[in-house]
């Protein structure tokens, strides 16, 4: 019996722990040997990682790839794409997915994992298609969540389509750290009896019961999981890899993983927590365990927004009403997976409709987004009723949203112009206009002061840090 590895610490524990903050400079001592530790793959790129580069760490993204690439040379570079929405937080149009994915894998990426946040197969379609043809591992992600409509019989409908997509595997994707054992046990047999794909499993210890979840995976026949080597483990982040392989090992299960190797590793990354947490960048509250999310079925980042909304509108004492309405505004929208940006729009509408004492009476620009069908299709079948309301006799769009955009490439080249030197940096600016043209133009500046001498340099050295 085997089960692989896929270590998280470069990105999502890097992500859920420390707002995404690690530079690379802090990590790339120890890369050589993360290489030999016998994993599967290493999730290092994308997610927040990309924005977090250009906007806070005055770093390139595609270096970052390039030097990742240099040192994983038995290593699988795993990246998590938000499909048509690709590293940012709306649709973009097809050249530009397509043109992402290729440079993408031309600069080290071998695995993309693609999720969309509504599960709508179409917002998939075009990334899918792209990660084939550029010859990497195209992995398809069920995005779970809890709801009247989520039976089985449906995911394994999502499943088959990711299949018939052409993805070479499958995730099961647990962002809320919500799933239970017996389901994660239901959903990995149903899916390889489906498909007869490689399952991976990606949970977040939130709420506590992430390794119970990750042991029922495994004996369902799940292929890998996803873990963080323990310092960088628990909490908001995965749980951690020496521990899962150690019993996973003692039930009989072999890893291929190097517990030397893992116990270097962690001895390496653990003052860089050390660092974070002087910094403010993390704190405890991310690390322990908070069940609400259990109970209240909303994530645990969910609840909290909830109740510092309330606490700022000196309406605390709503929770609960507003907690009871949240699965009603959800049932509206066709039970949308409670992840960004749908778990906002779901919980500004439900504290909205409580304290103005009218559902709907006040609805937010992405509310109306979401109901004139700009996220894709919804799960399940929208409130017709309060659609209407909402877009005011205006017919939705039926059609996938990216279906509606330009071309969007030859614009931002020209656009961002001589400040892009290449197509990785007119990419960088197509994602993230504001910071990447930020990013370029300190890059300009900071290589003609490389040509005077060293003490006009140390003045410029200083202008640049002000300037951030
Ligand atoms: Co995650």
């Amino acid at each position: 019996m085997e089960v692989r590895f896929t270590e998280t610490v470069l990105r999502d524990g890097n992500q859920s722990l420390m707002a995404t903050r690690m530079p690379a400079s802090d990590y790339e001592a120890i890369l050589d040997r993360m290489d030999e530790a016998g994993y599967y793959s290493v999730e290092c790129w994308g997610g927040a990682t990309f924005d977090s580069c250009l906007r806070f760490l005055n770093e390139d993204p595609w270096e970052r790839l390039r030097l990742l690439r240099g040192h994983f040379r038995n290593t699988r570079l795993q990246m998590l794409l938000r499909g048509q929405n690709l590293l940012g937080y709306k649709h973009y149009p097809d050249d530009i997915v397509r043109m992402f994915i290729a440079k993408a894998v031309e600069n080290g990426i071998d695995i993309i994992r693609v999720f969309d946040a509504l599960n709508d197969p179409a917002n998939l379609e075009t990334a899918v298609d792209e990660i084939k043809l550029r010859g990497a591992e195209a992995q398809g992600t069920v995005c779970y969540t809890r709801s009247p409509i989520h039976t089985l019989e449906k995911y394994a409908e999502l499943a088959r389509q990711l299949r018939d997509m052409g993805c070479d595997s499958i995730c099961i994707k647990d962002m809320a750290g919500i799933m239970t054992p017996g389901d994660a046990y239901d959903l990995v047999s149903l899916f390889r009896e489906e498909t007869q794909l490689p399952i991976s499993v990606h949970v977040h210890c939130t709420t506590g019961i992430a390794p119970l979840t990750l042991v029922k995976a495994v004996e369902a026949g799940a292929d890998r999981v996803d873990t963080a080597i323990s310092s960088f483990a628990g909490g908001t982040s995965q749980f951690a890899t020496e521990s899962l392989a150690y019993g996973l090992e003692d039930l009989g299960y072999n890893t291929g993983l190097d517990f030397n190797a893992l116990n270097e590793i962690n001895e390496f990354f653990r003052p860089l927590k050390k660092k974070a947490i002087e910094k403010g960048l993390t704190s405890i509250y991310v690390m322990g365990t908070e069940t609400n999310a259990l109970t209240y079925q909303v994530p645990g980042g969910m609840l909290s927004n909830l109740q510092a909304n309330l606490r700022d509108m000196g309406a605390s004492d709503r929770l609960q009403e507003v907690l009871e309405e949240i699965p009603r505004v959800r049932a509206d929208m066709g039970y949308p997976p409670l992840v960004t940006p749908s778990s906002q729009i779901t919980g500004g509408q439900a504290v909205s409709n409580v304290l103005t004492g009218e559902r709907y009476k006040i609805v937010s620009k992405e509310m109306k987004a979401y109901f004139n069908g700009e996220y894709g299709h919804a799960p399940g079948q929208i409130n017709e009723e309060i659609q209407r309301k909402v877009l005011r006799g205006k017919e939705p769009i039926t059609c996938r949203p990216a279906d509606l955009l330009e071309p969007g490439y030859e614009k931002a080249k020209e656009k961002i112009g001589s400040l892009a030197r290449c197509e990785e940096d007119v990419l960088s600016y197509a994602l993230f206009p504001q910071s990447a043209r930020e990013f370029l133009e300190k890059r300009e500046i900071r290589e003609v002061m490389e040509q005077f001498p060293a003490s006009a340099k140390k003045v410029a050295a200083e202008w640049v840090k002000e300037e951030k």
